[in-house]
């Protein structure tokens, strides 16, 4: 199919309203050919600097050789393989991430996304406390399955029905709020090391100190989504070593994935296996922990762990906080600053409209990025781990570019309204 039969089918048997958006807001473009940073396409009629990841997913860029070259290997010799068996895939991937973390944390679930294996994290801590409360944040994002929907705003919740019993949010950050909600119910508090879909606001270490010791003082257990900020994706290999705290559950998917096969992750404290003992059965998944999905695994582990991945993060992060703040200085106050732990980072805007704007004018100048859905001033900036500081020239004249354009089309402009109109009552 070529472009515009693509775009027509889509429209037709998969969702008239995501192309409908698409062409409001000027974005038709169809995924065709990628690798590295980049992608183009389906015509050949534009690239893209990827500065999303799709949240990380693309960690390692578009076909990672390495990656391709594990997964050919491994479809010579596996399968997804048998979930109602033990599989010495799931059994290494296993050990090589139990060593990834602090000790004690030894246990893996395997899924197949975020969702699912954040599901598995709630389903685990309520099981082991004999608790039902669920603690999550205000704008945070966990995914769109039962509980982690049920843990997020309404505004992702609300059509499906109530809320499940037993979940509260608070203000994200709020420590005095988290201290009134964790009771003698709690089963767990659940956090994104760095809110993504909220924007990226940076987390005290006296929060996160404060949140885990009020987990431990009422017995409730700290989960830790790592969903966009682990693998090396924060300059450390999760995100939350930045603050010296020890969860007693942390979940992996997208970049797990190399973006070549879909698997997710739900690491635990060695205790809470428990749950398990009277029926290990008791919570399956068939595609979960697929043995393709491990092998590929297992190579995400491997060159993110190489001591110079980790490195390079951390100096390609001060090389983009150098370049922003030039930039800034040269937006005539548009570009307001950068919020960043490694290379979870994110543009800071005046209003709300800035975000769905440049998400637009990025698009135009060259660079996939994407606003934060719930602070809209905010635009999202996750450029795929390996990419080489010299390709910034061109990615920051691209964004100048994209900031020259948003700051003249800005005056009476309203895509926010427009993007509302699209999904809204009003525009079926
Ligand atoms: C922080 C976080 N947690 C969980 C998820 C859900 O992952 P998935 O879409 O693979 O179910 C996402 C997805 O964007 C996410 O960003």
């Amino acid at each position: 199919m070529d472009r515009k039969e693509s775009i027509e089918a889509f429209a037709t048997h998969v969702s008239k309203w995501k192309a409908a958006f698409f062409r409001k807001y000027g974005m038709d473009f169809v995924m065709g050919s990628r690798g590295g940073t980049r992608l183009s396409d389906l015509d050949g009629r534009k690239e893209l600097i990827n500065l999303h990841s799709n949240g990380g997913v693309f960690n390692l860029g578009h076909r990672n050789p390495a990656i391709i070259s594990v997964m050919k290997k491994s479809l010579d010799e596996l399968d997804i393989g048998n979930h109602h068996l033990m599989s010495a895939e799931r059994a290494a991937l296993a050990k090589a991430l139990a060593a990834t973390l602090p000790k004690g944390l030894g246990k893996t679930v395997f899924g197949v996304g975020g969702g699912e294996a954040i599901d598995v994290a709630i389903k685990l801590a309520r099981a082991y406390t004999r608790r039902a409360k669920i603690v999550s944040f205000v704008g945070a994002y966990h995914g769109h399955t039962g509980y982690a929907l049920a843990t997020g705003d309404d505004k992702y919740r609300a059509p499906f029905g109530p809320r499940p019993g037993g979940f509260v949010q608070v203000s994200h950050h709020d420590l005095a709020a988290l201290e009134e909600a964790v009771d003698a119910d709690t089963a767990a508090v659940i956090m994104e090391t760095v809110p993504a879909t909220l924007g990226m606001p940076i987390p005290t270490t006296a929060f996160m100190e404060g949140a885990a010791a009020l987990c431990r003082k009422r017995g409730a257990l700290l989960v830790m989504d790592e969903v966009q900020t682990g693998l090396g994706r924060t300059g450390r290999f999760w995100g939350f070593e930045h603050f010296g705290i020890v969860p007693d559950i942390v979940v992996t998917g997208k970049g797990l994935s190399g973006g070549i096969y879909p698997i997710s992750a739900t690491m635990f404290r060695d205790e809470l296996e428990e749950v398990f003992h009277e029926d290990p059965f008791i919570h399956i998944s068939t595609f979960g922990g697929s043995e393709l999905g491990c092998r590929v695994a297992m190579e995400v582990l491997r060159i993110s762990q190489e001591p110079a991945f980790l490195a390079h993060v951390r100096s390609l992060s001060d090389a983009f906080a150098q370049r922003v703040g030039e930039l800034a200085g040269r937006s005539h106050g548009y570009l307001k600053g950068l919020r960043r732990l490694g290379l979870m980072m994110g543009l800071e805007f005046g209003d709300e409209d800035d975000g769905p704007l440049m998400t637009r004018t990025s698009y135009d100048a060259g660079l996939l990025m994407i606003y934060a859905n719930n602070d809209k001033r905010i635009l999202q900036c996750l450029p795929p781990l390996v990419m080489e500081e010299g390709e910034l020239d061109e990615v920051f004249g691209r964004l100048e570019a994209a900031i020259g354009k948003a700051r003249l089309l800005k005056p009476g402009l309203a895509l926010a309204a427009m993007a509302a109109g699209v999904f809204g009552k009003k525009g079926k």
